[in-house]
């Protein structure tokens, strides 16, 4: 049977999650909602919705929906998710989760309470590079993990009322892209024993670049940096005692990777795709569904809970503020 997905907040990310979901097999875009009716009625009409609503609350009243995407900014993740699970819908919603572990937590009690599927849309960890990196990591390919390595930056247009600048919107480096590096030293090396981090901040106050070193009991170590003022490698390498990982940029969307292990030749897995990448998190979530599921195997809720207090410890320890 289709699975009748609903997209709340009709923005830019969201244009890109619904040409993937048109090309998942089972998948069907069912609803739209907006704040505004004329930018549900456009978005619905481009991608064939067959409900087009011009306020959020307005989705509750649909028939027959599966799942709603929640691809609003940051500072409404929360409330959007509580919404509809408080409806007894299932959830994808953006990344960040939240704003902070407070607002995650709610909405993982509210999941929980109410046995009804939550997911963070932490799109890079369903990747078949990423999962392919931690297979090998998991196998001993290179050894035990000592240090990696990852940075994301891009030279973001500095619209001072745009999303990333505006701090009032939640803007700033860590939320928006220094989430994927920490994620990725989260996967690799799990709870770190200690963080240090430091930011730069610009004139509307939010943060612009952030720089984050974790240390773990075990002796390992993770460097990482995201930067909305310049373009970096955005590469992932994860250096074990006998081998390194090199996941090519932008590593969080990344299609291919590298093992490099001494005595012997490097060893590339490529992974290509036509599409944005949104369909893998698409398609477990779908898995998910029909196995009954009410998180994911993959993407915990603890490892999201997990993830955004690391994300508020970065954000205490560099003077971050929302
Ligand atoms: N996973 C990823 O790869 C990825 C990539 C980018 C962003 N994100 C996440 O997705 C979330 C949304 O990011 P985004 O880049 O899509 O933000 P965005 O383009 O600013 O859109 C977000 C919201 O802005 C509103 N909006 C868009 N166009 C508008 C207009 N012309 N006038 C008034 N309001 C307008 C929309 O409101 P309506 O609800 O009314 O439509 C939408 O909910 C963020 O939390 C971000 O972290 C994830």
């Amino acid at each position: 049977m289709a699975t009748r997905w609903g997209i709340l907040g009709l923005g830019r990310i969201a244009h890109k999650f619904v040409q993937d979901l048109l090309t998942v097999e089972g998948a069907v875009l069912h609803a739209v909602a907006a704040s505004d009716q004329a930018r549900a009625d456009e978005f619905g009409e481009q991608y064939g919705a067959t409900h087009r609503f011009g306020s959020y609350e307005q989705l509750l009243t649909c028939p027959d929906l599966d799942v709603v995407y929640v691809a609003t900014r940051h500072i409404l993740h929360c409330q959007n998710t509580l919404m509809l699970l408080n409806g007894g819908i299932p959830v994808l919603c953006e990344k960040p989760f939240g704003m902070n572990a407070h607002e995650v937590s709610q909405m993982v009690e509210t999941a929980r309470s109410k046995r009804v599927y939550l997911m963070e849309a932490l799109w890079s960890r369903f990747m078949p590079t990423i999962l392919k990196a931690k297979e090998l990591v998991d196998t001993g390919a290179i050894g035990r993990v000592r240090l990696v390595r990852a940075d994301f930056g891009f030279a973001a247009n500095p619209d001072p009322v745009g999303r990333l600048f505006n701090k009032e919107l939640g803007g700033g480096s860590l939320l928006d892209i220094g989430i994927y590096p920490l994620f990725l030293s989260y996967l690799m090396l799990g709870k770190p024993a200690q963080i240090r981090a430091a930011a730069t901040f610009g004139e509307t106050g939010v943060d612009e670049q952030c720089g984050m070193t974790l240390t773990y009991d075990n002796g390992a170590m993770a460097m990482l940096d995201s930067t909305l003022l310049a373009k970096t490698d955005c590469v992932g390498l994860i250096f074990g005692e006998t081998g390194t990982i090199r996941i090519h940029g932008r590593f969080h969307e990344s299609t291919a990777l590298t093992l490099e292990r001494p005595d012997a030749q490097p060893e590339t897995f490529t992974f290509d795709r036509q599409t944005h990448g949104y369909e893998y998190e698409i398609r477990h979530l779908m898995q998910c569904l029909s196995e009954g599921r009410t998180e994911s195997n993959l993407w915990s809720l603890d490892n999201s809970l997990d993830l955004i207090a690391l994300l508020d410890a970065v954000g205490a320890e560099a003077g971050i503020s929302y």
